[in-house]
């Protein structure tokens, strides 16, 4: 059974039937256990709104969302909220780091709203998998663009959360700091992480099982990666 299934998920903004914007347009696919996922299209394609949908922040105007035999959507808002904390782990192009924790506060957070009594250990351990236990206590603006977008990964993964959501995460990055993110991911894949990730680099494609491609809120392409990537868009 594949972990995540998206069913015909449409996503329009704008109340008039006319002049309404369709980012997504039925959108179909499912993501097996374990797999890494690309997800390319042109700016505007509906890349981010498939990743918010598919994060359980973004509810579909039509089409259905289950991952794990859950079908996210018919949750109550409130169930919704603790199986997001479960299940997802986010990393965003913006990092979203909060400034004036360090590295280790910044990783503890999702851990907060938990009852586990080993919040600061599990975060040092996890900053450790990623190479960074001798910077626990650094700023972020006292880390390189690379580090900070690790510590940003090892806040999405400390929970252990099934699945790993990116959003354009070497955006932002030169190219040698985007190989270095890219090889964290391929580390957790290895690993037996799943992930779904958002890129508009051919490059950051590589190490993925499967790449999706979108284009006008179509699903264009959805194949096993192979050597050279074709785009389809
Ligand atoms: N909140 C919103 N309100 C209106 N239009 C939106 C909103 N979010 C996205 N869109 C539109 O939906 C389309 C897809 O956007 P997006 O998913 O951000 O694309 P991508 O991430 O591929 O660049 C674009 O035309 C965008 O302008
Ligand atoms: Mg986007």
């Amino acid at each position: 059974m594949s972990l995540v299934l998206a069913d015909g998920l449409v996503k329009y903004f704008g109340a008039d039937e006319t002049t309404r914007v369709h980012a997504l347009d039925g959108v179909s696919f499912k993501v097996n256990r374990g797999e890494y996922v690309a997800v390319m299209g042109p700016s505007g394609s509906g890349k981010s709104t498939l990743l918010t949908i598919l994060g359980a922040m973004n509810p579909p105007s039509s089409g259905k969302l289950v991952i794990d035999d859950i079908d996210v959507y018919s949750l109550s808002q409130e169930k919704r909220a603790d199986f997001r904390r479960e299940y997802l782990g986010f990393v965003f192009q913006q990092l979203q780091l909060i400034p004036y924790l360090t590295a280790l506060e910044n990783v503890m957070l999702p851990l907060v709203v938990t009852s586990r009594k080993d919040k600061k250990e599990l975060a040092a351990s996890t900053l450790e998998r990623l190479g960074l236990g001798s910077k626990l206590n650094r700023l972020p603006s006292e880390l390189s663009g690379g580090e900070q977008s690790r510590v940003a990964i090892a806040r999405a993964i400390v929970n252990s959360p099934p699945i790993i959501l990116a959003d354009e995460p070497i955006g932002s990055l030169d190219s040698k700091t985007g190989e270095e993110v890219l090889s964290v991911f391929k580390q957790l894949h290895d690993e037996g992480q799943t992930i779904i990730m958002v890129t508009h680099n051919p490059d950051s494609v590589k190490d993925a099982d499967r790449l999706i491609q979108l284009k006008d809120g179509k699903m264009v392409a959805n194949e096993k990666v192979k050597g050279q990537i074709v785009l389809a868009f």
